[in-house]
């Protein structure tokens, strides 16, 4: 019976789409093999270690195993290598799952993809690649989804801010990039941004400049209002802001010798009109804002292959983590928009709630020792009554809230790469 079963789930995974073809795809389920499979960089010695797990809390324990940062502030570099292909004339999908289990303050999630030449044993930050994709978390001001495309070995970014997901739960991330060069974005299976190459990043100079020949003529008026000529200041407008106080009066024990001439105090003048301004007129020489005529940029040329990379042939993992702890999973690069959303569903689909259910179940119980251990603490105390106890217990509390969570200093992040 149970054979059986085993073989019908076998032909059901089996029967997806015939003509999608899947590049790379990797879900750590073969135990140690990953490690014969991706490769860390040896540029430093000191790049932190991957570890394969499921994290505190999961959908699925042996499903859900992905490799976890498992070193604090540490640099890390590793990849794993595929067929070399080229994305021409065909959509070129990017996903993968990132969780966060440890409450990130500082770390890249995302993923690099390479040509097929990177020499990963030496792979660094400054490594050329061809795409960079997926979030990047750093303090409260960045917490974003990086959508970086080389071209002509200088890197873009793009210009539109894609808000990241900044939470504990496993996050599905996915990159579509289209040979009629839009490309769209999705967390989660939905869409959360989408466009074209040309608008939304700076690849190419832009199409046209301002003519450099063409100057605004030496007598352009482009004063819409100019002062009315047959407008004169009235007789007697001259009146001073401000006049000495006429109910001021000089002290009687005022000393000329000693304080010097006295002077009335000032006080606004309730005359004052103010400065005088001619009437307003239209005027008639007007002749509008004087606009720089725009010509062909003679830089720009038009380019329907932004999109195109040749010999793509590496994912790596290239990053900085300040609080480690995030696992990535259900790795694939594919040329189907579809099999990648259905692969998403299998995964990141199936997952998410028990996961949920279960983080949320530690939490109760987490919640609940907390209870009982301030309760226990406080009967202790109520018991004994005893001073010497006391003083002890307000030492503790003092050695422990410096490490409390939320209250550690944010390392600035090492941008070299971008
Ligand atoms: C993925 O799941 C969503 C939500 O259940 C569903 O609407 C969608 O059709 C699924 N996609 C595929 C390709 O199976």
């Amino acid at each position: 019976m149970r054979v059986a079963v085993a073989i019908f789930s076998v032909f059901a995974s089996v029967a997806v789409t015939i003509d999608a073809t899947v590049y790379f795809k990797e879900q750590f389920q073969d135990g140690d093999a990953w490690k014969s499979r991706w490769l860390v960089s040896k540029h430093k010695t000191d790049y932190g270690e991957w570890k394969l797990t499921a994290g505190k809390f999961y959908g699925d324990a042996e499903a859900d195993k992905g490799l976890q940062t498992s070193q604090d502030a540490r640099f890390y570099a590793m990849s794993s290598r595929f067929e070399p292909f080229s994305n021409e004339g065909k959509p070129l999908v990017v996903q993968f799952t990132v969780k966060h289990e440890q409450k990130i303050d500082c770390g890249g999630g995302y993923v690099k993809i390479f040509p097929a030449n990177l020499d990963q044993a030496a792979m660094h930050g400054d490594s050329q690649y061809y795409i960079m994709f997926g979030p990047d978390i750093c303090g409260y001001s960045t917490k974003k989804v990086h959508v970086i495309f080389n071209y002509k070995g200088k890197n873009h970014l793009i210009k539109k801010e894609i808000k990241c997901k900044d939470d504990e739960l496993t996050h599905l991330y996915t990159l579509i990039l289209n040979p009629d060069q839009t490309y769209e974005v999705k967390i989660n299976n939905e869409k959360v941004e989408s466009g074209t190459l040309e608008d939304d990043w700076d690849i190419l100079p832009a199409k046209t400049i301002k003519d450099p020949e063409a100057k605004k003529p030496e007598d352009w008026d482009d004063r819409p209002k100019i002062d009315d000529p047959t407008d004169t200041k009235p007789e007697g407008w001259e009146k001073p802001e401000n006049i000495p106080d006429p109910d001021a009066k000089k002290p009687d024990d005022w000393d000329v010798d000693m304080d010097g001439e006295w002077e009335p105090p000032v006080i606004p003048n309730p005359e004052y009109q103010g400065e005088w301004k001619p009437k307003q007129i239209d005027n008639p020489d007007y002749k509008g804002t004087w606009v720089h005529p725009e010509i062909d940029n003679p830089e720009y040329t038009a380019d329907t292959s932004i999109y195109k990379f040749d010999n793509i042939g590496v994912l790596g993992l290239d990053l900085w983590q300040v609080k480690s702890g995030t696992i990535f999973d259900n790795f694939l690069i594919g040329d189907d928009v579809k099999e990648a959303e259905e692969f998403g569903n299998e995964t990141w689909g199936t997952t998410k709630e028990p996961e949920k259910k279960m983080k949320d179940a530690q939490e109760e119980e987490e919640r609940k020792a907390r209870e009982e251990e301030e309760k226990s603490k406080k009967d202790t105390a109520d018991d004994e009554g005893d001073e010497d106890e006391e003083e002890d217990e307000s030492k503790e509390e003092e050695e422990d809230s410096p490490t409390e969570e939320g209250e550690e200093e944010i390392p600035m992040k090492d941008k070299d790469e971008l």
